[in-house]
């Protein structure tokens, strides 16, 4: 199928692109490159650079590549970021994905996978969290990846637009190939291994007085190839099933705590790793873990790389391959360097 992958040149849509690729996918990166890396689009993928905003410049993008069907993951992500923001996450996440919307409408595209998030939930009570949970976003993130999937189930209604939302937990872990580089880093485990590899002083854990086993909130650490592993399971069920489907994107459990994540990162890099106890970070919930039946029914869906222990070591083995170890890549590979449009 010919795919459009909106942020391909992302940390997860890089990944995502890998993984198309593998599967036999033609694909087409559509990205602003306000924060992907244009080495980041693995050949022969190609780079189309423009803005979602400009609707014009995504209908072409469709029409001249004659998309089939469009993996949308471009968005603002950090949850501090959209409080201070609102505006941007509506414009970016909200406004864009409407734009989105219309082309794909235009283009006459029929398929459509979502990054979404378990930000759409806000804090729930029970765990592990079921997709039947009512969401109830506490940040304007949340809130944006909530009001894009509601369209899409009205764009099903009305129009007949296939789409599958993945509320994403916590992605983590590298390809080969591919992994995490974000000029401001905010996710435990890049900033754990910095801390390992002697670029940052110490790990601050963000609270330890929560009501979990050992203080420390309770996460559920997805490796980035499983992530990327169900987009494609989710495109080639859009051929069978007929609906706006949501489902939860982690590999359930009990939640791995901030302690569990730097001591794997101890084991793993064999490394000492300085820890500071600070205040809680505002908005974090104690605890977000999925409940996993409704993706792995439906999808057939089973992480390869369940350990925590592995999701660590391939961010460690990606971070090593770095010229700083700060998580800024070296120029890439050259059989791999895409064609730009
Ligand atoms: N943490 C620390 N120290 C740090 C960074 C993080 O203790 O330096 C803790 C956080 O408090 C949190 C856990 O590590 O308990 C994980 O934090 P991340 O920032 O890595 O990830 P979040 O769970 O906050 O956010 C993730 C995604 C968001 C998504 C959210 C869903 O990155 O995009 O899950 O709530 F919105």
């Amino acid at each position: 199928m010919r795919v459009l992958v909106t942020g391909g040149a992302g940390y997860i849509g890089s990944v995502v692109i890998e993984a198309l690729l593998d599967a036999g996918h033609d694909v087409v990166a559509f990205d602003d490159l306000s924060t992907g890396h244009r080495d980041a689009v693995v050949a022969p993928a190609r780079l189309v650079e423009g803005d979602l905003l400009d609707a014009r410049a995504v209908t072409a993008a469709l029409r001249t590549h004659r998309i089939e069907a469009v993996v949308h993951m471009a968005a603002r992500s950090l949850v501090g970021d959209s409080v201070a923001d609102p505006a941007g996450y509506y414009r970016a996440n909200v406004t864009a994905g409407l734009t989105l919307l219309e082309a794909v409408r235009a283009a006459e595209v029929g398929r459509l996978v979502f990054s979404s998030s378990a930000a759409v939930y806000g804090e729930p009570a029970s765990q592990p969290i079921d997709e039947g949970d009512p969401p109830l976003p506490k940040n304007p993130y949340g809130d944006t990846k909530l009001a894009f999937e509601r369209a899409l189930r009205w764009y099903h209604t009305a129009y007949r637009l296939r789409s599958t939302s993945l509320r994403y937990f916590n992605a983590a872990g590298a390809t080969g190939r591919s992994g995490e580089r974000h000029a401001r880093e905010t996710h435990l485990v890049p900033l754990v291994l910095q801390a390992a590899a002697g670029t940052r002083e110490a790990i601050t854990i963000y609270g330890d007085d929560y009501p979990t086993p050992d203080g420390t909130c309770l996460r559920d650490y997805v490796h980035v190839s499983d992530l990327a592993l169900a987009h494609v399971q989710a495109l080639d069920a859009l051929a069978r099933v007929d609906g706006a489907e949501v489902y939860n994107l982690g590999l359930g459990g009990a939640g791995t705590s901030v302690r569990e994540v730097i001591d794997v990162a101890r084991r793993v890099t064999g490394r000492e790793i300085a820890v500071r106890v600070a205040p809680r970070r505002r908005g974090d919930p104690a605890r977000l873990v999925a409940s996993t039946e409704r993706i792995r029914l439906a999808l057939g869906w089973a992480p390869r790389h369940p350990a925590l222990e592995e999701i660590v070591e391939s961010a460690w083995r990606w971070m090593r391959g770095s010229r700083d170890m700060g998580g800024a890549r070296r120029t890439p590979q050259p059989p791999h360097a895409p064609r730009p449009e």
